[in-house]
């Protein structure tokens, strides 16, 4: 991956593009607080955070406040990150997940709202697994939310949405390609105003075995699936 992929997934979604439409769309999911209980479990208390494919930087945000930690979020997409940095008050930089190297370590690595998925191949999900191990602190923690099943609603679906942002009627399918485990959502904004814009969202699953195999393999041998979806590793 590389600018041009950040320009893609621009591309692919309307809310990557206005990223102020991105944060009103996702309502309070419930990770941070997840994500808080798992750490709490462990017994760890991060003074320094990094969430990888942080978009925004909202859950790094609310991280960084409930723990009074240090954060460092990274996200392939300069949108993202520019719109997030005052608005969160966070240190949000440009990188790759697979690539990016910051030269330190942090106690708690996060990976959130499903940005593994937008990863193509087992093999980038390896690279991801070994910037994690590359930043992680002695005793730290890695907390993963992403999709593991694939939530497929074959009949279109039209949904209003109306806020100070956009008012829009919205047409939403998507279908299953299940030799390579991608998941396509296909989405048609017809906006009040006449105006058109198609999401087209590839998002690969990744099974138990390949997120067990892919952590394990880069050298994390205590990894636990909590629920579908959110798995822990240290
Ligand atoms: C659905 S958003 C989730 C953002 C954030 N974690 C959240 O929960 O709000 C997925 C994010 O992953 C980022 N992303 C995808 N591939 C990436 C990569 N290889 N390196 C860094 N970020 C990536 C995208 O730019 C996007 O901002």
């Amino acid at each position: 991956m590389n600018d041009a992929d950040g320009r893609l997934l621009a591309k692919s979604n309307l809310s990557y593009r206005r990223p102020e439409l991105y944060d009103a769309m996702q309502a309070d999911d419930g990770v941070v607080s997840q994500v808080i209980g798992l750490v709490g479990e462990r017994e760890v208390s991060p003074a320094q955070i990094l969430d990888l494919g942080c978009g925004t930087g909202r859950h790094l945000a609310g991280l960084r406040d409930a723990f009074g930690a240090g954060a460092v979020g990274v996200d392939l997409q300069e949108r993202m990150v520019r719109y997030g940095r005052p608005r969160y008050g966070v240190d949000l930089r440009c990188g790759d997940m697979r690539l990016v190297r910051l030269g330190r370590r942090f106690d708690l690595v996060t990976c959130l709202g499903n940005s593994l998925s937008y990863l193509r191949t087992v093999e980038d999900l390896r690279l991801v697994a070994e910037t994690m191990r590359m930043h992680l602190a002695h005793r730290g923690v890695v907390v993963l939310a992403t999709l593991m099943t694939p939530q497929v609603e074959l009949a279109m679906k039209v949904v209003r949405v109306e806020t100070d942002l956009v008012a829009a009627s919205v047409e939403v399918g998507s279908v299953w390609e299940a030799e390579q485990r991608v998941q396509v959502m296909h989405r048609t904004w017809r906006h009040d105003d006449g105006t058109i814009d198609v999401d087209v969202l590839r998002r690969r699953v990744f099974s138990a075995e390949e997120l067990d195999g892919a952590l394990r393999g880069a050298g994390f041998s205590d990894v636990q699936l909590v629920s579908s979806g959110l798995v822990v590793a240290s």
